[in-house]
């Protein structure tokens, strides 16, 4: 790695280290750094899984805590302990913030204040903000690159919106370091199966229908979260206070092929994917220009045909891991039948 700021021997405050770019995130950096230590601060929310961290749970350099990032008094405790934040935290899924927009508001809006606003009476090197791709909206043609507006569409991408902004205020106002990036989708083990990818793998797996909303020609970019690992440890090292870092991979697929992809890797019938009613508000298409991180010296390695095949291997091998779960992610579905009938494939 290029030189710039050392994690060596530095605390780090990972909010949401127990969600999917969480825990890749905790084992990917104690992979590579040995006197690197950890703090992570999770709830435990539907989406959060000790699980994920079994491997390191009696890692000395990693120690967790059960709390909410909205929680002042425990915010300020924990604080003075770490040298830098990695801020993830966040509601996450979009059709959840269609039906039920408060928590994403709450978490992704507030606990992001009172993150910023404890930092502020901390020394810290830097607060990196994990934002996200979605925050600029959807667009045909061409991509965005970071001095673009935003234009968020759904209550999950407006909450970040605002996280977004607030966390630049932060530097702008108080000089606090902050750093914010906007990653593309991302996908790989560890990640709840009521995103696209790992419910599509797993209904296959379990040859049920793969509910695919609207017409499946909406384009994401796809970005292997390893690749996204080491990106913010590139941001984490090289990046510059103030600034925005769009973090993308050139993986346009659309979701159709996408679908089609997980059925031949699974050896099942293309008949498994069904047309559902769309999603309210279902933004077409993300693409970003990745360009300004590509000259701190980062760039994706796994292609989206290697990156799928891994993934896929990996839910074919921790069917134990995702059946605990998925039973979960159903208790949702059943509050808010109506919505998800009229998406829910028929068997
Ligand atoms: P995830 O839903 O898998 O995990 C979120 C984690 O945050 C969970 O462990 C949950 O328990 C925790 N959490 C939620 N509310 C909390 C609270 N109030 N206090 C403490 N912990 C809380 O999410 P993810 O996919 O790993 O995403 C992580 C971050 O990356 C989010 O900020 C998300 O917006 C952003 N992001 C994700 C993607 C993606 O494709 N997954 C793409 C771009 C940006
Ligand atoms: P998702 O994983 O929810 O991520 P996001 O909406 O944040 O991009 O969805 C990815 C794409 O897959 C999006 O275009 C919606 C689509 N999708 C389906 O077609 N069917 C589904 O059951 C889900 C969950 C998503």
């Amino acid at each position: 790695m290029a030189e710039g700021r050392s994690l060596a021997g530095k605390k780090l405050l990972i909010t949401g280290g127990a969600g999917f770019i969480g825990s890749n995130l905790i084992h990917f950096l104690l992979q590579e750094y040995s006197d690197l230590r950890i703090i992570n601060l999770d709830k435990l929310t539907y989406a959060g899984n000790l699980d994920n961290l079994r491997d390191v749970e009696n890692d000395p350099r990693y120690e967790f805590i059960q709390g909410d990032i909205r929680d002042r008094e425990l915010v300020e405790k924990i604080m003075p302990r770490v040298d830098a934040v990695v801020h993830l935290a966040a509601e996450t899924h979009v059709d959840r913030s269609i039906l039920d927009a408060g928590e994403f508001v709450l978490t992704d809006v507030f606990g992001t204040f009172v993150l910023l606003d404890v930092a502020r009476h901390n020394q810290l090197e830097f607060f990196l903000h994990v934002s996200t791709d979605e925050v600029y909206g959807s667009r045909e043609t061409g991509c965005f690159s970071e001095d673009d507006p935003l234009h968020p569409s759904s209550p999950y991408s407006a909450s970040k919106a605002g996280a977004d902004r607030l966390a630049y205020a932060y530097w702008v106002t108080y000089h606090q370091p902050v750093m914010i990036v906007r990653p593309s989708n991302n996908y790989g083990p560890y990640q709840y199966p009521e995103k696209f990818i790992p419910l599509f793998i797993t209904n296959a797996l379990e040859e049920k229908p793969l509910p695919l909303y609207g017409r499946g020609t909406n384009v994401r970019d796809w970005l292997f979260v390893e690749d996204h690992c080491r990106a913010l440890e590139m941001v984490m090292i090289k990046g510059i206070p103030g600034e925005v870092y769009n973090i993308g991979s050139g993986n346009e697929v659309p979701n159709i092929e996408v679908a089609r992809k997980i059925t031949q890797l699974l050896g099942k019938p293309e008949s498994l994917i069904r047309l559902v009613k769309d999603r309210p508000g279902h933004d077409l298409r993300y693409a970003l220009d990745w360009g300004k991180i590509k000259s701190l010296g980062w760039q994706p390695q796994v292609s989206f045909d290697e990156g799928l095949q891994r993934t896929v291997n990996w839910y074919t091998h921790h069917e134990e891991w995702w059946r605990k779960i998925k039973e979960k992610s159903l208790d949702y579905r059943r509050f808010y039948q109506s919505y998800y009938q009229d998406r829910q494939a028929e068997e």
